[in-house]
């Protein structure tokens, strides 16, 4: 019998709880390197990567080989329970590639949720101060403190109230929104003389360029301030790389660019490459404050996760895909600074990125740079019709940003561009 995207549409409607949202018009079938197909046998060109979760592109051989391997010799033993090689190597490949030349530790997770959740009870634990400080447009994820240190309100927060105390949000910098460094430096010591003392904050966490709040990049003076002022305060300096690392910005993590090491680095998403794995990666003296037992999970660091996350680094490695998310990124930015100056495309109002971190701002027009979330909407959904699968961000939605595979064929690229640019002509 034909299986039918309709069939399946109706199927999730009944079975699957509603809250659990999807864009997509189809349901997929199989996925290879930068494209998925459908029940159906339509092939789309895949500019999401399972948000951030493909940078070596879907089921590439080498991990699926060490799936596979790992498949036939043990699945799960609990990490705590009974220790298996592929944990202990690969925080031996991650401590060496983290920023900071300290001596670092790592411990994994499964979800890059829980990675923030570990982070903050390792700054906690380590410094014995309650607050953190986190910034507007961020976004840790959906667990309880996730919320507490996520910015927007909708879908994500709004009815789940009460959330954890202790957290204060201070304005990311960022010019092209009307932030200025200035105005972020002030807000921090703002705060130190209203609502928390130095000696009541335990550590500052944030995203060296911001990815569900819309691909707004830290400003370089700014972190490097943040460093010093978490250094004179004895606070711990925790950057949320779980979209940025792996990477996706053309650096293994986006730190490296500003040349500032984070205390504590959460890392997920693409290192996992596909599989659920996630981690914290930071000083071992802060991480090993915290005694045996008073960290951990059953899952974490699950052995096929574990398996997957080396054959990643030896692939972006082997494949010099910092290297070709360069390139990527620096072909994505041509054509998307092209759209920002088209007066044809007056709706696009900013094309910014950092590596492979590509995005346009889609806006009502470009001099009140007034967002526009519903034509941005449009057009993705058109880009999808089309066969181009992308997503939003932002907090009005009406940013547009990529998170292809940095494997993607070039012309598989410009096939995706083109779609897009039609998706944008289309909707106009
Ligand atoms: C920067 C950042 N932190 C945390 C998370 C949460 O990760 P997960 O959805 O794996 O829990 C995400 C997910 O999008 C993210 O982008």
């Amino acid at each position: 019998m034909m299986r039918t995207n309709s069939d399946f549409d109706q199927r999730r409607a009944k079975a699957v709880a509603r809250a659990i949202a999807y864009t997509s018009t189809f349901t997929a079938e199989r996925a290879e390197n930068s494209e998925v197909w459908d029940v159906e046998g339509n092939r789309y060109i895949d500019f999401c990567g399972g948000i951030g979760c493909q940078n070596v592109g879907h089921r590439h051989p080498k991990v699926v080989a060490a799936i596979e391997k790992q498949l036939k010799q043990l699945t799960h033993t609990c990490f705590q329970i009974v220790p298996y090689e592929s944990y202990i190597s690969l925080a031996e490949r991650i401590n060496a590639l983290a920023p900071g030349d300290f001596d670092k530790k790592s411990l994994f997770f499964s979800s890059g949720g829980e990675a923030v959740e570990n982070s903050i009870k390792i700054a906690r634990y380590y410094t014995r101060k309650p607050a953190i400080i986190t910034f507007t447009n961020g976004y840790h994820g959906r667990s309880y403190m996730g919320m507490g240190l996520s910015s927007r309100m909708s879908p994500f927060k709004v009815g789940f109230r009460p959330f954890p105390t202790e957290i204060y949000r201070v304005p990311f910098p960022d010019d092209y929104h009307g932030v200025s460094r200035e105005q972020a430096i002030n807000a921090i010591e703002m705060l130190l003389k209203t609502d928390a003392d130095p000696d009541s904050i335990g550590a500052v966490i944030f995203e060296p360029v911001q990815g569900e709040g819309g691909y707004n990049i830290i400003d370089d003076e700014f972190l490097h301030w943040l460093r010093e002022f978490c250094d004179r305060h004895n606070i711990v300096l925790i950057a949320d790389e779980i979209q940025t690392g792996c990477g996706r910005t053309g650096k293994m993590f986006a730190c490296e660019h500003f040349g500032v090491a984070p205390d504590l680095t959460c890392i997920g998403k693409s290192i996992g490459g596909g599989l659920p794995l996630s981690g914290v990666v930071g000083r071992a003296d802060i991480i090993d404050s915290v005694p045996p037992g008073g960290l951990g999970g059953t899952f974490g660091g699950n052995p096929l996760g574990c398996a997957a996350a080396l054959a990643v680094l030896d692939v972006m490695a082997e494949e010099e895909l910092l290297k070709r998310g360069l390139e990527i990124g620096a072909r994505i930015d041509a054509r998307f600074s092209a759209f920002a100056r088209n007066p044809e495309l007056p709706c696009i109002g900013d094309a910014r990125s950092l590596g492979t971190m590509n995005a346009i701002e889609v806006v009502k027009n470009r001099s009140s740079r007034e967002p526009d979330g519903e034509l941005a909407s449009a057009i993705i959904a058109r880009a999808l019709a089309e066969g181009l699968i992308l997503i939003g961000a932002g907090p009005d939605r009406n940013v547009i940003r990529v998170l292809v595979p940095l494997t993607a064929p070039f012309a598989l690229i410009d096939e995706g561009l083109d779609i897009l640019e039609s998706a944008i002509l289309g909707c106009l």
